[in-house]
Order: C-alpha cells, then structure tokens, then sequence
C-alpha cells in the first residue's frame, strides 16, 4: 500500500512480515540489498525494533520526532533481514504526518517503506506521482495531496560515540547542531552514503544538465528550472524552485518539478544548483545525483 509522510510518499509492508515485505522490492524493482526504513507512530514501538537505543540517541529523537529524521540503530533479531538487506542495522522514523501516524496506530504495526518510486527515479510527492510510476502495483494508494517537505528524511547513525550522515535530507546537519549541539561526522569515505544510495538516482527520463546560468544552456526546446531568477530565454517550459531564495520551499518544489516536466515529455532539462548552505545540502545532492 502506498501512502503520503511529511517527506515523500511510501510503499509500506508491515516490518515483521517478510513476505509482505519482499513484494515491495517486486513492485519497485528494487534490488534485495538496499535496506527499507521502518516508520513508527509511538516511542515505544521503536523497542520493538532497535536492540539499544543510547542516551546520546535519545535526545535526537526527543528534539526532532515525530519529523523527517531516520535513525539507524542496531536491529533485534525479529526484524527481518529482508527488512534492513541484511544488515545487523535498522533505520527507523517516525513520521510528522496525521495519515501516515493513524495508518501505523490503526495497523497496530510498524511499517517498512520506502519511496514509492521505481528503483533509481525520482520519488513521489502526490499520489499522482505514486499512480504514474508504480500503476496497479500496490493494492492501494492513499492521497494525501502534496506533501510537505518534498525531500526525503535526513538520515543519521550513531556509531563508538560518533554521529554520522548517511544522506542528507529535510533536516539539515546545521539544525541539529542548533537544537542539539550534535556535530554530525562524514562518513570514513567522506561522502555522505547509504546503501542503495546510487550515484544515479531520483532521475527524471529527460537529460539533466547542470548550469550556472542561461549562457550554459543554448537549446530552447529545454526546460530550465532556475533557482531565484528566472532566464530571459524562451525556453520551452521554465520553472522557479523560489524566487524567494527559501530553500524549504526550493526543496519541496524539486521533485514536483521533475514529475511535471516528465509529463509534458520534455527531453532535456537545464537546472540551477542552490546555495550548498542548510537544505541546500540535500537539495544539490539530488540534482546530482538526479543528473548522473
Ligand atoms: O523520507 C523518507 O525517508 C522516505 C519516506 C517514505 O519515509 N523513505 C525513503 O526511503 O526515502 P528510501 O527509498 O530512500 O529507502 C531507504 C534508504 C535506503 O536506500 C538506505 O539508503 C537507507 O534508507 N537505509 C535503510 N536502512 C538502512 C540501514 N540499516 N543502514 C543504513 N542506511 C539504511
Ligand atoms: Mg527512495
């Protein structure tokens, strides 16, 4: 079943029900190896799930659940390594999202999902989106019109004391040190990355051209998404991520943006990169890779 959070929507099982959860993989085409999030609606459904929940971990969850961050803990054995690609570890989140918490609560169950996308495309933020890629697929779709942050949750781990970004996403790393005074670490290889995090990912089928300006971008028959300032060419379709400079809203336009130029069938987009500070993180990050 797919269904909308605060972030984007999700394909959802319940989390102890391997078989419930491998038909996810079935419909999206995704790969056994890249591990699904598992979304609760109380704190104490999380003892259900992780072995050890420290100290240092609680006060993220105090500070930002319900909300877009995942935690990665070390899993209890009930989950299903289906669950986590047979990971010794969990991610899991609870939701800011009246429809997603009521769905948990009335299941009585964890949820593992993730974005109700194809393997590799862009996720979806309407239930249109979910409709367009994933068809009959799953049993049901509930629409809960956009949603609000339109980027995928910020996702951390807590390993021998340290913090690490895994990806990053609604929250940003600048946040989390304001109201928790938590500095996150880059992963051993510098990179922030998380199974299944592919350098080609949350692509649209167009060509995706990464430009400074409009003199990059030579072919009108392109789309071209500005960050603040829309072009003076007449290119095809033009779109503002915001003409504001916020990147909240800059985020949450991204992949609706992407979704809605896919459906006029344009082939070749030209897209602005946005100020790498906050959001922007997260913002660049699927431009990037959307771009690969
Ligand atoms: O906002 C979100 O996080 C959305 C909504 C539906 O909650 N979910 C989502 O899931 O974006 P998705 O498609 O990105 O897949 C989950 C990702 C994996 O690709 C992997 O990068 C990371 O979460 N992940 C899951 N379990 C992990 C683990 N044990 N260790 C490290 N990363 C993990
Ligand atoms: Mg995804």
């Amino acid at each position: 079943m797919a269904f909308p959070t605060e972030t984007v929507y999700g394909l959802g099982a319940d989390a102890f029900n391997a078989k419930a959860a491998a038909k996810i993989f079935e419909i999206k085409r995704r790969p056994s190896f890249d591990p699904l999030i598992v979304h609760i609606a109380k704190a104490d459904q999380l003892f259900f799930l992780a072995e050890h929940v420290p100290q240092e971990v609680k006060k993220l969850i105090n500070t930002f659940w319900p909300g877009p961050l995942t935690l990665v803990l070390k899993k209890r054995k009930e989950v299903p390594d289906i669950v986590t690609g047979g990971l010794p570890t969990v991610a899991v989140r609870m939701p800011d999202c009246e429809i997603a918490s009521m769905l948990i609560k009335k299941t009585g169950t964890p949820i593992a999902a993730p974005s109700a996308n194809r393997f590799s495309r862009i996720s979806p933020v309407r239930a249109e989106h979910v409709k367009a890629q994933l068809g009959n697929g799953p049993d049901l779709i509930i629409d809960g019109g956009k949603t609000k942050h339109g980027l995928e949750s910020t996702i951390v781990s807590f390993e021998k004391g340290k913090f690490f970004l895994l990806r990053a996403g609604a929250i940003s790393p600048e946040e989390i040190r304001e109201k928790t005074g938590i500095k996150l670490c880059k992963t051993s290889t510098g990179k922030v990355s998380a199974p299944g995090q592919l350098k080609k990912h949350y692509a649209p089928k167009a060509k995706l051209i990464i430009v400074k300006n409009e003199k990059m971008a030579p072919e009108l028959s392109a789309a071209y998404i500005a960050f603040r300032k829309k072009p003076s060419k007449k290119y095809r379709a033009v779109l503002t991520l915001s003409p504001s400079g916020d990147l909240r809203e800059a985020a949450a336009n991204l992949f609706d943006f992407f979704h809605n130029l896919e459906n006029k069938k344009i082939r070749l987009i030209y897209i602005e990169k946005v100020p790498s500070r906050g959001l922007g993180l997260a913002i660049n990050d699927r431009i990037k890779r959307a771009a690969a």
